[in-house]
């Protein structure tokens, strides 16, 4: 029997689905897991132990070699590899332009996706990411697709780099990175970025992150009272 339900949020990059997730996991009092940062975690490990990001074979181990760890924290959820702490270090813009081809590789996406269902396995929890609600949990009672236009997401990660002092190139760049990834994503073969069909789509392009919060919020407590 579930404690709580299983919300999966996916979407494209900087749609607001960490920021959003976390709120929402805190006002109902579920755990939170932010997928993508485990394969920002398999990739910087790579890029530190001198692993070539497209030797399959190499990250797939390290992948399962690795122990990757949470722990609440503010503004972020930090975390952590092998006990040390690479909160910040997975937003590089190294790590950026190298996490689609790691999450490419079909072993290490098994090995994550299996230590994703054990975290989420008793409920009461929100997860983010591109494949939650296809692949991870296709039977999530919960389940949004939350979007935004390029512009928008390149402007909104723009900012956030700024408030963070984060080294960022132009807006310009910046959203054509995103674009990229995006691209990566929704072109790769196993479990790319699509929309589940029993998803609903949010588009928060004009909306705060309280309004997104809140809609969501709704639907769960309509999904809670099934
Ligand atoms: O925060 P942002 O949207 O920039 O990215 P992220 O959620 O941290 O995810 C980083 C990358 O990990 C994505 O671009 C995907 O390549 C990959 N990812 C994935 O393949 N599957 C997931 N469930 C989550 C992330
Ligand atoms: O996890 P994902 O990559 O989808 O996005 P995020 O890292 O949660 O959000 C990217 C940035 O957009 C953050 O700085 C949020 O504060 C901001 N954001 C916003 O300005 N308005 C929203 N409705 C949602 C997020």
């Amino acid at each position: 029997i579930l404690k709580g339900l299983q919300v999966a949020i996916d979407g494209p990059a900087s749609a607001g689905k960490s920021t959003v997730a976390k709120q929402v996991a805190k006002r109902f009092g579920y755990i939170y897991c932010d997928t993508g940062a485990m394969y920002r975690s398999v990739t910087l490990a790579a890029l530190n132990q001198g692993i070539d990001v497209h030797d399959q074979a190499a990250v797939a181990a390290l992948a399962q070699r690795i122990k990757i760890g949470f722990e609440p924290g503010e503004p972020e959820q930090r975390v952590f590899v092998d006990g040390k702490e690479v909160t910040a270090a997975i937003r590089s813009n190294e790590v950026n332009a190298n996490v689609s081809a790691v999450a490419a590789i079909p072993a290490v996406r098994e090995e994550m996706v299996a230590q994703q269902r054990q975290i989420a396995a008793a409920g009461g929890i929100v997860m983010d990411g591109r494949d939650i609600g296809t692949t991870v949990l296709p039977n999530a009672q919960v389940k949004i697709f939350l979007v935004a236009s390029a512009h928008e997401r390149a402007r909104r990660r723009f900012e956030e780099n700024q408030r963070k002092g984060i080294a960022t190139t132009t807006l310009a760049e910046l959203q054509a990175a995103i674009e990229r990834r995006d691209k990566l994503d929704s072109e790769r073969s196993v479990s790319p970025l699509t929309q589940a069909q029993d998803a609903i789509r949010l588009d928060s392009t004009h909306l705060s992150i309280a309004q997104v919060v809140d809609e969501i919020s709704a639907i769960i407590k309509k999904s809670e009272a099934n």
